[in-house]
């Protein structure tokens, strides 16, 4: 394999559509040049299928998750690089597998050594390949960020995304109560089998003072939505209790009452990815519990195209996967 190219899915010079595309590995001093079996979507590469990503560059291999077999023994990808001494925040050359450096949509992957992990045992091929990112982000954002704490009330909101549904289970391992929300009374119901305790639809104007009503409010909320619906977020959590964030797709937040803030003594924690030491702990943690992401659909990475459709139009309830052999 070190001298033969490889295929992998990339963004075109046009950087607006999704291309097949060759590349030649470096072969490096410290890395090895791995196949990858399966591998998954994140919405990082659907932000960077619509030119919504700072840095983004064509003939880029895609892909931040990846599962492979090395040796005999089954490794997941570690895709957070150059994270750096700090583990309060990551370094200025902190990057994400799967752009600027080549990712995991492709045949094989040049990888430090240092970034391939033994997979958890009782996880299967597709639910490893579903885990790093989603697992990593959830992880630091929900228990080393927010602190969360067993008999805690804890609100994720949009429980169909990827690291959403992490953070359900997660939660759940804590024994904290969880509740929830989605667009999609399907995706509440399924929320519940798992083991939430209620779930609101967050399209409906007045959710947040129902579930006020209902639950008297809740120690954590975990969003990644961000826009107008994050003042009603400040409005559900009580006294001293803890907002961790990851993600804006909906843009700034607006109507955000710094009085409910302040007087309330409320802490706001952004949280990226994690460090090296997040995802070590990470893995422990999911052995520990028997975690298992929650797999909606395995395609073939030839159907690449309806597989972004798929998780643009957020259909999805846990983790989008893509057979690289298919
Ligand atoms: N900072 C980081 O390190 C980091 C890491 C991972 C992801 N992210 C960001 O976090 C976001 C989610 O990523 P993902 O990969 O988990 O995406 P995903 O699997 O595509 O999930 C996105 C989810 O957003 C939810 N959503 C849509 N509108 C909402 C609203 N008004 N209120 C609450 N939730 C809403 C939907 O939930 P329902 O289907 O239940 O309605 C949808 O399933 C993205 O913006 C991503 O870029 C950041």
């Amino acid at each position: 394999m070190k001298n033969s190219k490889i295929k992998g899915i990339a963004l075109d010079e046009s950087l607006k559509r999704l291309v097949w595309h060759e590349f030649k590995p470096k072969c490096g001093e410290n890395t090895a040049l791995v196949p990858i079996k399966y591998s998954a979507l994140n919405h990082r590469d659907v932000w960077i299928s619509k030119g919504k990503y700072p840095g983004i560059k064509p003939f880029i291999t895609l892909g931040s998750d990846g599962l492979v077999e090395q040796e005999g023994h089954r490794k997941v990808i570690n895709p957070g690089l150059h994270w750096g001494n700090n583990e309060n925040f990551q370094s200025s050359r902190f990057e994400v597998l799967g752009m600027p450096s080549h990712g995991t949509f492709a045949e094989a992957i040049e990888i430090e050594q240092s970034k391939l992990h033994d997979t958890p045992r009782h996880l299967s091929d597709e639910e490893a390949a579903a885990l790093p990112l989603a697992g990593v982000t959830a992880y630091r954002c929900l228990l080393k960020r927010c602190q969360l704490k067993p008999k805690e009330k804890v609100l994720i909101t949009g429980i169909g995304g990827g690291v959403a549904s992490m953070a359900l289970q997660y939660a759940i391992a804590m024994d904290a109560d969880v509740i929830v929300t989605s667009g999609s009374l399907e995706k509440i119901d399924m929320a519940l089998k798992l083991g939430a305790k209620a779930g609101y639809n967050y399209r409906e104007e007045d959710w947040h003072n129902a579930l006020i009503s209902d639950f008297g409010g809740v120690d954590v909320v975990i969003d990644s939505a961000g826009g107008e619906g994050f003042a009603n977020l400040v409005s559900i959590v009580n006294p001293g209790g803890r907002i961790g964030f990851y993600g804006g797709g909906l843009g700034n937040w607006t109507f955000v009452n710094p009085q409910k803030l302040f007087w309330r003594q409320i802490s706001i924690l952004g949280s990226t990815m994690g460090s090296d030491q997040d995802f070590r702990e990470m893995l422990d943690f999911v052995s520990l519990h028997n975690i298992r992401p929650v797999v909606d659909q395995v395609f073939n990475i030839s159907d690449y195209d309806e597989a972004f459709r798929y998780m643009s139009s957020a259909a999805q309830f846990g983790k989008i996967v893509f057979n690289n052999l298919g």
